[in-house]
């Protein structure tokens, strides 16, 4: 069992980025998920981060740090397109692939040539970070906080059900609140000439055209480039990912005694139980991974799920519930 620490002063902080020193574990919040973070830079601690994620090694991780004057000693490379990105969106929900450097090793990058960053845009994580980087520290590698397959936590009590049994006492959970985004961080594959989504979130399509000038890049995959989509691991892009104990249904008839999600504006269908009724797009990405917990807590075998529909953050929606849909 791990210790959970709420409120979290200064001196937490600075207790959090100690323990991430000596190698032990640190579960924080971002705005867009709660993160299992280890020192980037020390195998041992990263491997625990497999075990207790119950995730196959070889998946590469995502380097968090606190400010963009980390960021050169990770990359040997960066387009100036994606310093447009780090200096709009960061700290924000975007992470940038990026040609590694030395530090980067293969076991943060599975093997590829390459290394995801990010800033995050929650105090406390930031917080944490700084304390880190005080001590000497380089980045906190997080993937998100859940066993692997299963539904992202978006607070530190899902955090707890998801991997309480896995932490030991030495490893800690910051309480930060809910997260104030809920689905992960868009993304952005920088190597080659374009930019191009590798997983959509809350930085969207329109967003990122707009401040580069340049088209978001759908060209297909390339054998012979290196840097191209196929060589890359995205576990988040497997098939069957976010899924809850409850089989998930989407945009069809709702069966008597099943749960069901959808925009405020949607009526719940007679004999449904409604889990969650939020009043925008930006609501149903924040409550929607607390919502299909919800359901496995009254124990539901059927989740059924009204999309919200356009463009925007609604893609991101719709690509983790077609995913939550396609079940374990
Ligand atoms: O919002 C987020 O991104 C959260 C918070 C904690 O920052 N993190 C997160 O990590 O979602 P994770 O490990 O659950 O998902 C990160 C995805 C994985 O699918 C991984 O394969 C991909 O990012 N990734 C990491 N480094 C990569 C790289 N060098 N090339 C391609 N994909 C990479
Ligand atoms: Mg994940």
């Amino acid at each position: 069992m791990s210790q959970f620490l709420s409120n979290c002063s200064v001196d937490a902080l600075a207790t959090a980025a100690h323990s991430l020193q000596v190698g032990s574990l640190v579960a924080f919040p971002t705005e867009t998920v709660y993160g299992l973070g280890a020192d980037a830079t020390n195998p041992t601690a990263v491997s625990r981060i497999y075990e207790v994620k119950g995730r196959p090694t070889g998946h590469p991780l995502i380097v968090h740090i606190a400010d963009l004057k980390y960021l050169e000693q990770w990359i040997s490379d960066i387009p100036e397109y994606a310093i447009t990105l780090a200096r709009k969106f960061w700290p924000g929900p975007m992470t940038l692939i990026l040609k590694r450097s030395e530090l980067a090793k293969d076991f943060i990058t599975g093997g590829q040539k390459t290394v995801g960053i990010r800033i995050p845009d929650n105090s406390l994580a930031l917080g944490l970070l700084e304390a880190f980087h005080n001590l000497g520290g380089s980045g906190i590698a997080a993937p998100s906080a859940n066993r692997f397959g299963q539904v992202s936590p978006t607070t530190a009590e899902a955090v707890q059900e998801e991997l309480g049994n896995y932490l030991s006492d030495t490893d800690l959970v910051l309480d930060g609140g809910q997260s104030s985004v809920g689905v992960e961080s868009t993304i952005i594959d920088c190597t080659g000439g374009l930019p191009r989504i590798l997983r959509p979130g809350a930085i969207t399509i329109e967003m990122i055209e707009e401040v580069t000038g340049l088209k978001v890049s759908n060209s297909p995959k390339k054998k012979s480039d290196e840097f191209q989509l196929e060589d890359i691991r995205v576990s988040g892009s497997l098939e069957n990912h976010y899924a809850p104990k409850a089989r998930v249904f989407l945009d069809q008839q709702p069966v008597v005694g099943s749960g069901f999600i959808a925009l405020e504006s949607i009526d719940t269908p007679i004999g449904a139980i409604r889990l969650a009724a939020p009043k925008s797009v930006e609501e149903f990405a924040r409550v929607m991974y607390s919502a299909l917990r919800e359901g496995d807590h009254h124990n539901l075998d059927s989740i059924y799920i009204a999309q919200p529909t356009g463009d925007g953050l609604a893609i991101a929606i719709r690509d983790r519930l077609s995913r939550s849909a396609k079940g374990r």
